[in-house]
Formats: structure tokens, C-alpha cells, sequence
């Protein structure tokens, strides 16, 4: 799997999906902080400070390395900004990339979750040459979930995992194959993500992980 220090722009039909940059840390924190956004999600922070925080922090990466690597998601004619998608190596797995994605509640509904993945899937497989793309959520979220499956990805497994304050999180794992591999022979039983929490992080986007 190759990586891509400097990703440049992916255009769909309507959107733009663009390196994230400090200046959007306002209206990433501003969507992040609603309760319906942060419904299925575990940030620990989504203040502007910690938002921006984070973009510096990803500015660094190479997409396609483990850690997360984000892309603001615009609308190409109005230039708004309507939400971000991440993509994330994994150090255990070479050729497998976990994504993320996130649309505003103000642009929710009109397709453009699945629009903005559907890129970042083709991106995945064509610039990264990635084997796989590995997507966790909570298993109620059921928008990721349909956006996830027309996107391509299909249900691998549903698992349970502690959620960090007690209880219990019950999570799911989609995949999808790079086309030219196909699918593996089935009964062959794929690697799942260490059960100390990568998978937890991962869908909950906490500190060392997002979704
Ligand atoms: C998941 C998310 C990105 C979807 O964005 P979106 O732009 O509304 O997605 P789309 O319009 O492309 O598609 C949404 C699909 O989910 C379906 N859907 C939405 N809410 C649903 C629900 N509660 N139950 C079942 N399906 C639902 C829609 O009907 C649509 O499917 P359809 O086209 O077959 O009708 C958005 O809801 C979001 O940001 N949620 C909060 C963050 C999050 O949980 N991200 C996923 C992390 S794994």
C-alpha cells in the first residue's frame, strides 16, 4: 500500500473533500459538539481549541499512515463547509485503512455522507492502492451503518468491547475488498482488531483514534 503525504483535492458531483485546516476547527467543533452528532461518538473534547488541535496534529501524516489523516468535506458551489471524513492506516495490517465520516445535521439527508465516503473509498483503493477499507460503529447507528453499505462495505462481524466507564459498547465492523482481489474464500476467518480497544477508539473517535 502506498502512502500520500500531500492528498490533493477529490472533486465528486457536489462536494470537495480537502485536507482539514486550522481555520475550519470552528464549524467542525460547532457540528461535532451537537448531541445528535456526538450521539454514537466518543470524542473526549470537541471545543475548537481541541478540534484545531487535532488538524495540527494530522498535518503531519502521510494519508494512508497509521493515524488518522482528515478531509474537510465542501460543498463545491456554495464552498460551505458540510462535514469531514478521515481515513487511518493500520499499523498490524498493512493494506487495510479504517474511515470515518462525519456530515453537519444541516446537510444530513441528502446523500452526501454516502457521496463524500464513495470518494474516499475510490481514493483508498486507486491513490493508496489499499487492500481493504475497514469502517467500526456503534451497532445502533444505523445511518453510518446504510451509508457504510452503499458505499460498498458489508458486515463483517458485530462484537462487544468495554466502553471505558463501566459498561459495555456493542460495535460492528464493514468492510469492503479492493474489487480486483475480490472476497476471501468464505470461512476464512478474518483478523479483528485487538480487543484492548482499537475498534472502541476507532468508532468512538477518541483521543488516538476517530471516526
Ligand atoms: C452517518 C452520516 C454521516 C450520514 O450522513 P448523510 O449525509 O445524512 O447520509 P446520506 O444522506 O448519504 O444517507 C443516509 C442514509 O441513512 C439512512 N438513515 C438515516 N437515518 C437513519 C436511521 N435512523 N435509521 C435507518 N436509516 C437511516 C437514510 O435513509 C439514508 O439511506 P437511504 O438513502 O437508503 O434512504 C450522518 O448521519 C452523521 O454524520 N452522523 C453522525 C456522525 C456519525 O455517527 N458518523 C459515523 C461514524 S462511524
Amino acid at each position: 500500500m502506498r502512502t500520500d503525504p500531500d492528498p490533493a483535492p477529490i472533486l465528486t458531483e457536489r462536494l470537495v473533500l480537502r485536507r482539514s485546516r486550522p481555520e475550519d476547527a470552528e464549524t467542525i467543533s460547532a457540528y461535532r459538539s451537537d448531541p445528535r452528532v456526538r450521539r454514537y461518538q466518543g470524542w473526549e473534547r470537541t471545543d475548537p481549541e481541541a478540534v484545531r488541535a487535532e488538524i495540527e496534529a494530522m498535518a503531519s501524516r502521510a494519508a494512508g499512515d497509521p493515524g488518522w489523516v482528515q478531509f474537510t468535506v465542501e460543498d463545491r458551489a456554495s464552498g460551505r463547509l458540510v462535514g469531514d471524513v478521515g481515513i487511518c492506516g493500520v499499523a498490524e495490517e498493512p493494506g487495510v485503512v479504517k474511515v470515518g465520516y462525519t456530515i453537519a445535521p444541516a446537510f444530513q439527508g441528502r446523500g452526501l455522507g454516502t457521496e463524500a465516503l464513495r470518494a474516499l473509498v475510490d481514493y483508498a483503493f486507486g491513490t493508496l492502492g489499499a487492500d481493504r477499507v475497514r469502517m467500526y460503529a456503534d451497532a445502533d447507528n444505523l445511518a453510518s451503518i446504510r451509508v457504510a453499505e452503499k458505499a460498498g462495505l458489508r458486515f463483517v462481524e458485530r462484537f462487544r468491547e468495554p466502553d471505558g466507564a463501566g459498561g459495555t459498547w456493542e460495535g460492528v465492523r464493514y468492510e469492503r475488498h479492493r474489487p480486483d482481489l475480490g472476497r476471501p474464500p468464505s470461512g476464512l476467518k478474518e483478523p479483528r482488531g485487538r480487543a484492548d480497544g482499537p475498534a472502541w477508539n476507532a468508532a468512538r473517535g477518541t483521543n488516538d483514534d476517530r471516526a
